[in-house]
């Protein structure tokens, strides 16, 4: 198995240190960074803006992947493009035409991703699969973090990654969503590549740092066997 990527989720991180906080799982390690934007329709909560993602564009150079869960994402894309996200990921949910918008945000210049929420089939993204750079499936429903992971997200992992090897694809998946130390290597045998941290990173037990060295021990189980 190649080396599943971590990409914390700022939800609960410490704002009034945000540069910090970012620093932080940059140093140690993060391959990507994941930021949750809803508009409290497609999710109750609001949280976030391309505000935000300017100024992590500005206090580092990984990767930023935007998570918009928002209606009429076509509304949205350019702004967040602007601000310097990187891959840009909509749901499928929350657009009657997504085809469009994925090809909207590869005019803009980023990479697109493609997200499904826990009731939503598989099946739902057969037509855009080959057309996204990231599948990302979500283990909680949208909205919180640091919320249980739904048992059921590993049979919708598998059968992803079934779809996906059947058309000879090797895109990545990103599971979102109630990852924690004692399944994550469950959650990349069962077909993730790459893993959003949002609390099991950010909590008060522990520094980032230290957090991200436990998640990374605990999947080096699941990368061993291949
Ligand atoms: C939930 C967000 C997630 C969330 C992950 O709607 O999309 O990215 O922050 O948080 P944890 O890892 O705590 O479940
Ligand atoms: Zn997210």
């Amino acid at each position: 198995m190649t080396a599943i990527k971590i990409a914390p989720s700022f939800l609960t991180a410490d704002f009034g240190r945000l540069a910090d906080e970012v620093r932080a799982v940059e140093e140690a390690g993060a391959d990507c960074l994941h930021i949750d934007i809803m508009d409290g329709h497609f999710v109750p909560p609001i949280a976030l803006g391309a505000v935000v993602v300017a100024a992590m564009r500005r206090a580092t150079k990984l990767p930023l992947e935007v998570h918009l869960m928002v209606e009429a994402p076509e509304r949205q894309v350019a702004s967040f493009a602007e601000a310097g996200g990187d891959l840009l990921t909509i749901h499928v949910e929350a657009t009657d035409d997504v085809a469009t918008v994925i090809s909207q945000i590869k005019d803009l210049g980023c990479q697109a991703g493609v997200g499904l929420s826990p009731p939503t089939p598989a099946s739902t993204i057969d037509s855009v699969v080959a057309d996204v750079d990231q599948i990302l499936v979500m283990g909680v429903n949208p909205g919180w973090g640091g919320q249980s992971l739904i048992p059921e997200t590993f049979a919708k992992l598998q059968e992803l990654r079934q779809l996906l090897s059947r058309r000879g694809l090797t895109t990545d998946i990103e599971l979102d969503g109630g990852v924690k130390l004692d399944n994550a290597a469950a959650c990349a045998t069962a077909g993730a590549s790459v893993l959003v941290a949002g609390s099991v990173v950010f909590n008060d037990s522990a520094p980032p740092a230290q957090n991200m060295a436990a998640l990374r021990e605990a999947l080096s189980a699941a990368e061993a066997k291949g």
